[in-house]
């Protein structure tokens, strides 16, 4: 009897997750025993998320290229979700970290880089006051603490198929027409309602109605939406929203985590959004945590009235509620520095960003050789496969045409073929080392796995 395509895809995928078991015993025995120790098997919850049904556990990894414990070799494309867009162990970052190790990592006292570190921030995203975080997570948490402060509004408006870190008002998305929780975010007893909104990305009517009631402190968005597979920007969308943004009284933040693959100065600089907060982070430390967010001379201003910049005369000045002891420590800001000199460069970008465009005209190229219903998306230096024949206008989209099923296939032959890609959705990130072999490798088992898919009659 024919099975049925969902039947054959799983069947397809159990066939690829066995031979990943094959080739990868030494990481499967490895993930059995962290499963004493860690509660969901390691160090971090997301490490469990990979398609060949285990992760892989890395043995040394160096430019674009990872090895793992047992011998296999990987051209890596996910770079750690973009935490290692700089490329693994580069040597400016390398080398400026051992120097700073030697001389002190963190005593909560700045140290001189960060001078250039705060004037190259103000220079590259065009806001003059810069604070340094741990994470791209907790500069979210940090610009939405003080956006409600100088609004004195509870609410944070997000875009449905967001994600913005760790941030509880962002794992949000619109179910029945309300807020809902974010697609296998679960119940904690918050009631979210009371702390976010959430529209369709794209709506600028849905928009205006949300922000007509001057409850919300601040929209928080990415420019355009990167963790629901990739969905451009709808003509005039950041005018309309900087526009209702200004007129209601709402601060806009813009999370730039991901979109820093646009360039330089990411999206905002390229496209000269104008951002009260612009928030980053994962790469901008060579892959030594660290977050960034910048506030324009308004918002500054209107904190310096609430939290005053110094009170000598007050031992205990006030503080604003973010946490960060180890934050802007010296080992951090010796490497940001480094980034920002000599890694993150626009030299570099050009190259990330030729490969990144070499790598979407192939995959277009076998896309369209095979007549499928697929199409390629781009941002700089990341892009983007995705399984609908056009990209999505919002999250609303995506979660109708989604094919999990067919990601998870494509995923565990990648890791079978020595190609890996961020776990969440079909995306390549190139680093300032990623080479066009890289690039050519992916086109040959992208390739691959479409005469796979093909054979099988699945697609
Ligand atoms: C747009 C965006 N912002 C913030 C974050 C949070 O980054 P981190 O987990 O490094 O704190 C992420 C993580 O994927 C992200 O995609």
């Amino acid at each position: 009897m024919q099975q049925s395509v969902p039947e054959t895809i799983d069947r397809l995928i159990d066939r690829e997750q066995e031979r990943f078991r094959r080739t990868h015993p030494r990481s499967f025995e490895d993930w059995r025993k962290g499963q004493a120790h860690f509660l969901y098997g390691g160090p971090s919850h997301w490490m469990r998320r990979w398609a060949g049904g285990f992760p892989v556990y890395a043995a040394e990894a160096k430019g674009a290229h990872i090895r793992d414990v047992d011998g296999n070799a990987y051209v890596d494309f996910a770079l750690g979700d973009t935490g290692g867009m700089c490329g693994h162990a580069p040597e400016a970052v390398t080398e400026a970290a051992v120097r700073q190790l030697r001389r002190g990592t963190t005593m909560m006292l700045p140290t001189e880089d960060s001078l250039w570190v705060g004037q190259e921030l103000s220079r590259r995203f065009g806001l003059p006051y810069w604070t340094l975080t741990t994470s791209a997570t907790d500069a979210n948490r940090g610009a939405i603490r003080i956006a409600r402060m100088i609004t004195g509004r509870p609410k944070v408006l997000v875009f449905s198929g967001c994600y913005h870190g760790g941030v509880e008002e962002a794992h949000v998305e619109i179910r029945d027409g309300k807020v809902g929780l974010r697609n296998m975010i679960h119940p904690n007893g918050v009631n979210h309602a009371a702390v976010s909104k959430v529209v369709e990305f794209n709506d600028v009517e849905a928009l205006e109605r949300a922000l007509s009631d001057e409850d919300v402190a601040c929209v928080l968005t990415e420019p355009l939406m990167t963790n629901f597979g990739m969905i451009p920007v709808a003509d005039g969308f950041h005018a309309a929203l900087r526009e209702i943004t200004r007129r209601t009284g709402t601060l806009l933040i813009i999370d730039e985590t991901h979109t820093i693959s646009s360039g330089p100065g990411g999206y905002t600089a390229l496209h000269g959004l104008e951002p009260d907060m612009l928030v980053a982070g994962k790469a901008i430390a060579g892959g030594i945590p660290a977050g960034i967010f910048g506030t324009s001379q308004e918002v500054a201003e209107r904190l310096w009235k609430i939290v005053p910049k110094v009170d000598p005369r007050v031992r205990q000045s006030a503080h604003l509620g973010i946490g960060g002891t180890l934050a802007g420590n010296a080992l951090t800001v010796a490497t940001m520095r480094a980034v920002l000199e000599h890694v993150l460069t626009p030299a570099n970008f050009e190259t990330m960003i030729a490969n990144a465009s070499l790598l979407a005209e192939d995959a277009r190229h076998v896309i369209e050789t095979h007549q499928l219903p697929w199409h390629v998306m781009q941002t700089g230096a990341r892009a983007e496969i995705m399984f609908t024949p056009r990209p999505p206008k919002n999250g609303a989209e995506v979660i109708a045409s989604r094919r999990g099923d067919l990601e998870t296939l494509l995923h565990a032959f990648y890791m079978n073929e020595g190609i890996l890609v961020t776990p969440f959705h079909t995306m390549f990130l190139m680093c300032p080392a990623t080479s066009a072999e890289d690039v050519d490798r992916h086109t040959q088992v992208f390739s691959r796995f479409v005469d796979l898919v093909r054979d099988a009659g699945v697609v």
